[in-house]
């Protein structure tokens, strides 16, 4: 298995051109199906839960071919009606395939999404407002069966803003008969970029972005060519790499009021935080000093930046403390910074953090994605060496992380867990 292994103590300096979306492009392939004809997809990230929806887009009948991270989609000849559990186990958005794919072919069996380290991740909503729809779902042995004549509109209120009910029951409602509105919405960027790209393919949606989403139903959707935006968590990862460092970093391609949470808690912790017409530049000549964090929904501090944030937090001046509202267990790197000298003390969703002056190099394991980020941006400001395993969880969302570090001045490569000499305990 692969390791990543970091030599810290070097502070990075330069500009990352940040690759496109993750979740952005996982919401616009769950809708793809709603599209009859060619979609072509550009500033595709290269990460593998991109490739894991494809594959199970294929067992519908969709036909994809890459070139250079552009991604062209033929739709046209949707087929069948059920998916394999290992194509749909690995990622949680396969599910919000369910209400696109039941509103081409009337019937689909769907095994209900894998479990998630970091929560519980119910999609109750999900479901409550497909069968809002006219929908017929039933859950059997683990599988939901499902089938609807055609969706009609209807009046949805969403109990949490939950960013993936948003995204599925909007992207549904524009190939129902009549008016949906959903109260309550998640106003998070990949809802607005989704909504963006399903009106370029003829949906007629109004609201996207505000908590009231209006959709008028149509007959059908056509195919159009999209680009996916820059990926704000990935933006943000390095703008952290270059804070942590003590160096000085700048994302480019992206939309700075993406980074306003964090930058004003870099702001808060005494970085300094650049903003441009496209880019962000964070840097840091000293260490940097505890702050409080609550994560909300957005524009709040985002959950995916929260254990990246408690890495920088870790080697912070004073006491930190980092509070997690939107997942109940988004803590798998506490311990890990631990192994690494650091001082947490996690209690429910929330962690204590002394800061330390400085961290050691240590072998760590990645519970998740961001975890991943964390113990990675931990391994750039420790002293010595850090291996980090489970590197399959960081590239389910970073496009090639350790060659964009490398650019700004970083030691890190990828081996196998035998050239590092490492046991791991898998
Ligand atoms: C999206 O997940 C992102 N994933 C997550 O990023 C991100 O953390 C999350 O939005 C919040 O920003 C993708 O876009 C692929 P939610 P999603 O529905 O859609 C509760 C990463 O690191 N809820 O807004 O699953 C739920 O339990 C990933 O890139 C219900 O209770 O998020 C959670 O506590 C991790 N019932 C809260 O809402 C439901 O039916 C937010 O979930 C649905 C959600």
């Amino acid at each position: 298995m692969n390791v990543l292994r970091v030599t810290g103590g070097t502070p990075l300096f330069g500009e990352v051109d940040v690759p496109g979306s993750k979740n952005a492009a996982l919401a616009l392939l769950s809708s793809v199906v709603l599209g009859s004809g060619q979609t072509i997809l550009t500033n595709v990230p290269d990460v593998s839960d991109i490739h894991i929806k494809l594959r199970l887009l294929e067992q519908f009948g969709v036909r994809f071919s890459w070139h250079e991270g552009t991604l062209f989609i033929d739709t046209d000849n949707l087929e069948g009606w059920e998916a394999d559990e290992e194509r749909v186990r690995p990622i949680r958005t396969s599910f919000y395939l369910l209400g696109p794919l039941l509103a081409r072919l009337g019937r689909i069996k769907l095994p209900a999404p894998g479990g998630c380290k970091i929560g519980a991740r119910p999609v109750d909503l999900h479901l409550k407002g497909l069968q809002q729809m006219g929908a017929r779902i039933e859950l059997d042995s683990g599988v939901y069966m499902a089938e609807v004549d055609r969706f009609r509109g209807a009046n949805i209120v969403l109990e949490v803003p939950s960013a993936g009910a948003t995204q599925h029951l909007m992207s549904t409602a524009t190939l129902a008969d009549g008016v949906t509105v959903i109260t309550n919405a998640s106003i998070e960027p990949e809802v607005v970029t989704l909504a963006e790209y399903l009106i370029r393919l003829g949906a007629r949606i109004e609201g996207a972005g505000t908590t009231t989403i209006s959709i008028m139903g149509v007959n059908e959707l056509g195919g159009g060519e999209f680009r996916v935006p820059a990926d704000r968590l990935q933006a943000g990862t390095y703008l952290l790499a270059g804070a942590i460092t003590r160096g000085s970093v700048t994302a480019r391609g992206i939309l700075p009021e993406h980074q306003a949470a964090v930058g004003s808690k870099l702001l808060e912790a005494g970085a300094d935080v650049e903003v441009g017409p496209d880019w962000v530049r964070v840097s840091a000549n000293k260490r940097l000093d505890a702050v409080k964090i609550k994560t909300m929904p957005y524009p709040g501090f985002p959950t995916d930046m929260q254990q990246p944030m408690t890495a920088l937090l870790a080697t912070a001046n004073g006491t930190s403390f980092v509070e997690e509202t939107i997942y109940e267990s988004r803590s798998g790197h506490v311990s890990q910074l631990n192994r690494m000298g650091g001082s947490l003390d996690q209690k429910g969703n929330a962690t204590l953090i002394e800061g330390v002056e400085t961290l050691q190099g240590a072998y760590v394991e990645a519970s998740d994605l961001r975890a991943g980020a964390a113990l990675v941006l931990a391994g750039l400001a420790a002293e010595g060496e850090t291996v980090v395993g489970n590197v399959h969880y960081i590239d389910r969302g970073y496009d090639d992380l350790e060659a964009r570090l490398v650019s700004l001045g970083a030691t890190i490569e990828r081996t196998s867990d035998q050239e590092s000499g490492t046991v791991l305990s898998g």
